[in-house]
């Protein structure tokens, strides 16, 4: 449960849908691959400055239900690199005590891949520091009826906090601070359910560019929000000198 806060602090959980690689690649008259890579260095640094500045939580959005839909050769090389950052990354994730989980629908994706995730997130979730959850091949909506049909399966009531406890990001808070670079003004059916009352951050920095500065820009904008959940200013200053 989320609590009402003047948020000077720091978002212990914050969401990115990592969008700009395919244009940040079309800039420089390189196949959009090119773009997709450099996405993989920018994820890195986010990762060593999120960890830097105490963030608990980072989430960020890889590949969406919807991205099946692009050109078979981009599809196939994100699942590619995908699978040659885990071997690269996951040593470095390790040395930094990161726990890695991997949040979407697996059956689709190859045997080989589902494994390799598996092993990931099993080599590192005795780690004690930040938790990185990669969405891939997930869908706000994907997660909203998988959960729905896991508590239909078990007869459970729904209530939303069964709800919220059988959806894939049920093991960390909601995020507090929803990123998305790359100029679009979306969603794209991203964290639906956790997201109810995120805070919400677009900036024009394509992917590839984002780095440190531009995440204590992130930072700085979510520090100057008020966030009321539903009460008035008043009642947060109140409740902030009742200490
Ligand atoms: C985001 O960058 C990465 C994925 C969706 C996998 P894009 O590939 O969407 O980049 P643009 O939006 O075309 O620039
Ligand atoms: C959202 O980006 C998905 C990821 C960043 C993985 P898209 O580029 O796929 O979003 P739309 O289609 O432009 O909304
Ligand atoms: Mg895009």
């Amino acid at each position: 449960m989320a609590n009402a806060s003047t948020s000077h602090e720091l978002p212990r959980h914050i969401a990115i849908v990592m969008d700009g690689n395919g244009r940040w690649a079309r800039r420089r008259l390189l196949p959009r691959i090119a773009g997709h890579r450099q996405g993989v260095d920018a994820l890195r640094r986010c990762i060593r400055a999120c960890a830097e500045r105490g963030v608990q939580v980072l989430t960020v959005f890889a590949f969406s239900s919807e991205n099946w839909s692009r050109p078979q050769d981009e599809v196939s090389g994100l699942m590619e690199l995908l699978g040659k950052a885990l071997t690269r990354e996951v040593p470095q994730l390790q040395r930094a005590g990161i726990r890695l989980h991997f949040v979407g629908e697996r059956q689709a994706l190859s045997e080989g891949m589902r494994h390799a995730l598996a092993q990931a997130e099993a080599d590192t979730t005795g780690n004690a520091g930040m938790v990185l959850n990669v969405c891939f091949n997930y869908g706000g909506r994907w997660d909203i009826v998988q959960a729905a049909a896991r508590l239909a399966e078990r007869g459970a009531p729904i209530t939303e906090a069964t709800l919220a406890g059988a959806m894939a990001l049920a093991h960390v808070p909601d995020p507090d601070l929803l990123i998305r670079t790359g100029g679009e003004q979306r969603i794209s059916n991203f964290l639906l359910w956790q997201c109810a009352y995120s805070e919400l951050y677009f900036t024009d920095c394509l992917w590839p560019d984002f780095d440190a500065a531009a995440l204590d820009a992130a930072l700085a904008a979510y520090a100057g929000r008020e966030r009321r959940f539903g009460r008035t200013s008043e009642q947060l200053a109140q409740a902030g000198a009742a200490g």
